[in-house]
């Protein structure tokens, strides 16, 4: 028989909230709709566990403690009395648009008393953070940090042993009492993958809390999530206009349309790209023209001028990989023969020329695709500053209307809906550190390979 919950008297527990079997929750704590509390866990008194936080099972919370939306802790995590999250990273009393920067503590790690927890870091696995801490940026896994702001101070076993003192991580992660007292069966470590995923789709509790509001408003597409995605969006890419669609594919297809080029028309692209890049084009009716790439897989401006025809009406660079083409060259080329530029930044959500995000170079149109740096599963954005071009992409993604039944061009269907934008908006949040890990990866992987130098 599972062991019922202990909820004391003055725990406040909202409809919705669920707690699992065997936990106990002290005085005067609070626990909000929509959260979920694993089993054998303990809250002490005063604990306020927000709207879509997730516990995992056998976690201990001391006194004081308040799990702010954003904040997810797994299995068997302790966290020391009073120790604090944040999930607002730039805070401001008068703010109503600040958004949840999510923060993840892993399965076994420990924080001590009156810690910091900085938001939009991850605390690895069995990582130890000291009492008192500010951390400001992820622990790994079994690392050890004190200070404030929290820096390195040693390695730790499961147990909470101290391994090491020193920079580099200890061969073993296990202390020699613990592996005296382990199975005699060889604990089966885990092996590196039988092959490196192309790429780790990164959602939490914060997409799950912003899914369940538009679930709960009814207003699953048509509401205000869109327009608060595409405002976010265009923010963090430095452009006038961000326009939402239904994937990369559709986004490209209004780019082109939108920019008024169809049949009779040629564009040069990339052949080396998703076959998306050469569909959209041939979709409305364009002819492409193929220019090889450079050195870094990016389309050569060096070979785009011999391409040129009279017919010539637009460059569609792919910044393959997030890599941007040389966009300074295809811009300047483009500007010279009056012809329009359209990037295919399927690829490329936060990338830079310099300081210049890719979208300030014309019209740039991205996938949110389940593999791409940011993902709410199928959609796509167009990105520009150009007001008409913008206003151009809205009626082509609602069937060409204006106004309620004012159909002023020919249209489809390209819309986003609400549920995607709202996991979308959470996703914005997470891009810079998603990037981050992205070119830390990609650097490793450079320097480890014989075939593909860094
Ligand atoms: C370079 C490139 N262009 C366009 C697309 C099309 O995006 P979507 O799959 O969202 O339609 C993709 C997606 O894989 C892509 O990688």
């Amino acid at each position: 028989m599972t062991e019922a919950p202990f909820l004391h008297p003055t725990a406040a527990i909202e409809p919705g909230a669920q707690v699992g079997a065997g936990t106990k929750i002290w005085h005067h704590s609070h626990v909000r709709r929509g959260s979920v509390i694993g089993t054998g866990c303990t809250l002490g008194k005063n604990v306020f566990v927000d709207e879509g936080v997730r516990i995992g099972d056998r976690v201990k919370i001391q006194n004081n403690v308040s799990v702010y939306r954003g904040v997810e802790i797994g299995d068997e995590v302790f966290v020391g009395p009073s120790a604090v999250f944040t999930n607002d990273l730039r805070p401001r009393a008068g703010n109503a648009n600040w958004q949840v920067r999510p923060t993840r503590v892993l399965r076994g790690a420990s924080i001590g008393a009156n810690a910091t927890i900085v938001c939009g870091i991850e605390i690895g696995e069995h990582g130890m953070v000291g009492a008192g801490a500010v951390v400001t940026a992820t622990v790994r896994p079994h690392q050890l940090v004190v200070g404030n702001p929290a820096r390195h101070h040693g390695w730790v076993c499961a147990c909470g042993e101290v391994l090491s003192r020193s920079a580099a991580q200890p061969g073993g992660t296990r202390c020699q009492d613990c592996d005296r007292q382990a199975d005699p069966v060889p604990v089966h470590e885990p092996g590196p993958p039988a092959y490196i995923p192309l790429a780790k789709v990164e959602l939490g509790t914060a997409e799950e809390a912003a899914v369940l509001d538009v679930l709960r408003s009814g207003m699953l597409s048509g509401g205000p999530k869109v327009a608060e995605f595409e405002e976010a969006f265009a923010r963090l890419h430095g452009t006038a206009h961000a326009v939402a669609v239904s994937s990369g594919t559709a986004a490209l297809v209004a780019a082109l349309r939108a920019h008024g080029i169809g049949p009779g028309d040629e564009v040069i692209t990339s052949p080396l790209t998703f076959a998306a890049t050469l569909n959209a084009i041939l979709q409305v009716g364009a002819t492409a023209r193929f220019c090889d790439v450079a050195g870094d897989f990016t389309l050569d401006p060096g070979q785009l001028e011999p391409l040129l025809t009279p017919r010539t009406r637009a460059v569609l660079p792919v910044h393959l990989y997030g890599l941007p083409a040389a966009m300074d060259a295809v811009s300047g080329l483009a500007d010279r023969h009056g012809l329009a530029v359209i990037q295919d930044a399927a690829q490329a959500h936060g990338a830079r020329v310099g300081v210049r995000p890719v979208g300030s170079f014309g019209t740039a149109t991205y996938s949110l695709y389940a593999t791409k740096n940011i993902t709410c599963g199928e959609g796509g954005v167009v990105t520009t500053d150009d007001g008409d071009i913008a206003e151009r992409i809205r009626l082509l993604r609602n069937q060409g209307m204006r106004e309620r039944y004012e159909y002023v061009m020919s249209g489809s269907n390209y819309r986003l809906t609400d549920l995607q934008a709202a996991i979308a908006t959470v996703q914005l949040t997470r891009l810079p550190q998603i990037n981050e890990n992205r070119a830390r990866n990609a650097a490793r992987l450079s320097a480890a390979s014989p075939v593909c130098p860094a």
